[in-house]
C-alpha cells in the first residue's frame, strides 16, 4: 500500500493538525523528530491531571465518534477519588458506511493517538487504556501493533515511563499501559457499551444507560470512551494550548473534521479542513465537483445514518455539528455520500435499511422488528410492488422505532428512512405509481441489494489533506 499523500488541492493556510504533509510520520523516529513524546509529555506531566482536563475544556473539543460530545466534559465525569480502577477506552471500530477516516490516522499518524491517550489517561489518572479496532482493519491494526511496540521500547508507554518522566518534588510517576483489541466484525460494538461489552470477551450487547461509563464501565469500573479522530487532536492541544485550538473552524465545534468523501465525486478521499467549511467546497473544490458534470441529487453528510439533504438545498451549507442541525441533518463521522441526479434513491436507501437490519443486535423489538419491516416494505417498493400506502407506513415504521430503543441504532436505521421519505417523497410517489423495475440506469456502483450481481466496491485510499 503506498505511503503517498496527495496534497494538490490544499490552500497553504489549512491546517493539518491530524494528518500532516510530513512523509514517513508514521515512524517513531521521524514523530519524535517533529516534536512527538518527549518535551510535549514532559509538559503535560509537569500539569495537574485537573489542569490537563481544563486545557481540554477550553480548547471546546468534541468528540469525532457521531456524538459531537464535548471532550473536556466527558473527562470530567470521571469520579475524582481514586478508589476503584480506571480505564480508558479508544473507540476504532469504525463501522459506519460512508466513514472511513480513523483508519487513515491508524495508517499515517499512529503516535498522536497513543499520545492522545497517554494524555488523556494520566488527566484523569487511568489505570490501563485499550485502543479496540475493528476485525476488517487487519492492516491498520498491525501498524497500530508496531507503532506501539515501538512507544513501549522507547520507554514511553508502561512502567519505563517513571524513569522517562519521572515526577518533580514529592510527586508520583505516572506510567499506564496500552493494550490493544481487534473486533470480530459487529457494526453494533462502535456503541460505546457494546464496545465494553466486546472487550471484555461477552456478546457485543448495548447496555441500557444510565449508569453511564464514567460510573460504571468496563468490569463496573469508570470507564472514558472517545473516537480515535478525538483522542488524535489532544496532543494537538496541549501544543497549542486549548485558546488557539478553539478558534480554528466554527467556534461552537472548532478543530479540523477529516471528511471521507465518497459516492459520485471525481476526487473521492479523506480531506482534512476546518470545521464549517462550505459542503460545496468540499465536493466542488476539493473533491473535484461530480463526474460528467451532473447535478447532485443527495448527499448523506455524516454516513449512512445520517439524514440526507436534497441537492438543491446545499448552497451555504458548512461542515459542522451545529451548522447541520440548523438544516435538519447531523455531522456524525463526518462521511460524505454524494449522489447524482440519474441515482435511485430507493434502491440506496433499501441498501443502507438493508445494512441497519442485518447489525442490528435484536434486543430490543422496536429495532429488531422495525428494521425487518423497513427493508421489507422498502424492498417491495424497490422491485416495483410498492402500494401508495407503503410511503405513509414506511415513514410510520420509522416513527416507531426511534426513540423507543436502548441504543442508538435504532435512530441510525429510523432517520435515513423517515428524512428520505420526508425529502424525496416525489421519488416514492413516482415509484410506486409506475412500479417499473430498475427504475434508473444509476442504481449506484457501490450498492447492492440481494438479488443483483456483487459489484466492485471503491474504496478510496488515497489522503488528500
Ligand atoms: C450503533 C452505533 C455505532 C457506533 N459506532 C462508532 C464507531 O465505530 N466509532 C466511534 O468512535 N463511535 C461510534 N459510536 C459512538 C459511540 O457510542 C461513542 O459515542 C463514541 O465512541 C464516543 O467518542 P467521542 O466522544 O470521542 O465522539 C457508535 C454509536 C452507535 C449508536
Ligand atoms: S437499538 Fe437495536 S442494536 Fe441497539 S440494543 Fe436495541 S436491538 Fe440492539
Amino acid at each position: 500500500m503506498s505511503e503517498t499523500t496527495e496534497h494538490s488541492q490544499t490552500e497553504s493556510s489549512t491546517p493539518k493538525l491530524i494528518l500532516p504533509d510530513i512523509p514517513g510520520f508514521k515512524n517513531i523516529e521521524t514523530y519524535l523528530k517533529h516534536g512527538g513524546y518527549g518535551d510535549r509529555l514532559k509538559k503535560v506531566f509537569s500539569m495537574t491531571p485537573v489542569a490537563v482536563t481544563d486545557e481540554v475544556k477550553k480548547s471546546n473539543l468534541r468528540g469525532r465518534g457521531g456524538a459531537a460530545f464535548p471532550t473536556g466534559l466527558k473527562w470530567s465525569f470521571m469520579p475524582k477519588d481514586n478508589a476503584r480502577k480506571r480505564y480508558l477506552l479508544i473507540n476504532g471500530d469504525e463501522s459506519e458506511p460512508g466513514s472511513f477516516k480513523d483508519r487513515q490516522i491508524f495508517e499515517f499518524n499512529p503516535h498522536q493517538i497513543i499520545e492522545g491517550m497517554l494524555i488523556a489517561s494520566y488527566a484523569m489518572q487511568v489505570d490501563h487504556a485499550y485502543l479496540y479496532i475493528r476485525g476488517e482493519y487487519a492492516y491498520w491494526y498491525r501498524l497500530m501493533e508496531k507503532a506501539v511496540a515501538d512507544a513501549y521500547a522507547k520507554g514511553f508507554i508502561g512502567e519505563k515511563m517513571k524513569e522517562m518522566f519521572p515526577a518533580s518534588g514529592d510527586g508520583v510517576s505516572y506510567s499506564v499501559d496500552i493494550t490493544l483489541h481487534k473486533g470480530a466484525g459487529a457494526y453494533i460494538v462502535g456503541e460505546e457499551s457494546a464496545l465494553m461489552n466486546s472487550l471484555e470477551g461477552g456478546r457485543g450487547y448495548p447496555r441500557v444507560k444510565p449508569p453511564f461509563p464514567a460510573n460504571v464501565g468496563l468490569w463496573g469500573q469508570p470507564t472514558t470512551i472517545n473516537n480515535v479522530e478525538t483522542i488524535a487532536n489532544v496532543p494537538i492541544i496541549m501544543e497549542m494550548g486549548g485558546e488557539a485550538f478553539s478558534k480554528i473552524g466554527e467556534p461552537k465545534h472548532p478543530g479540523t473534521l477529516l471528511l471521507g468523501l465518497s459516492g459520485h465525486v471525481n476526487r473521492p478521499g479523506v480531506y482534512e479542513l476546518p470545521s464549517g467549511t462550505l459542503l460545496t467546497d468540499v465536493i466542488y473544490k476539493y473533491g473535484g465537483g461530480v463526474p460528467g458534470n451532473k447535478k447532485i441529487k443527495m448527499v448523506i453528510p455524516g454516513g449512512s445514518s445520517m439524514p440526507p439533504l436534497r441537492g438543491d438545498s446545499l448552497e451555504g451549507v458548512k461542515m459542522d455539528a451545529e451548522s447541520l442541525k440548523l438544516v435538519g441533518s447531523s455531522i456524525g463521522t463526518g462521511g460524505i455520500m454524494v449522489m447524482d441526479e440519474d441515482t435511485d434513491i430507493i434502491h440506496v436507501l433499501t441498501r443502507i435499511a438493508k445494512f441497519y437490519w442485518h447489525e442490528s443486535c435484536g434486543q430490543c423489538t422496536p429495532c429488531r422488528e422495525g428494521t425487518g419491516w423497513l427493508l421489507k416494505v422498502l424492498r417491495r417498493i424497490d422491485q416495483g410492488q410498492g402500494a401508495p400506502s407503503d410511503i405513509d407506513l414506511l415513514h410510520d415504521v420509522a416513527q416507531n422505532i426511534e426513540g423507543r430503543t436502548i441504543c442508538a441504532l435504532g435512530e441510525a436505521a429510523a432517520w435515513p428512512v423517515k428524512f428520505t421519505v420526508q425529502r424525496f417523497r416525489e421519488e416514492f410517489e413516482k415509484k410506486v405509481s409506475t412500479n417499473n423495475v430498475p427504475s434508473s440506469p444509476n442504481r449506484v456502483h457501490s450498492l447492492r441489494v440481494g438479488g443483483l450481481e456483487p459489484v466492485q466496491v471503491h474504496v478510496p485510499i488515497v489522503v488528500r489533506v
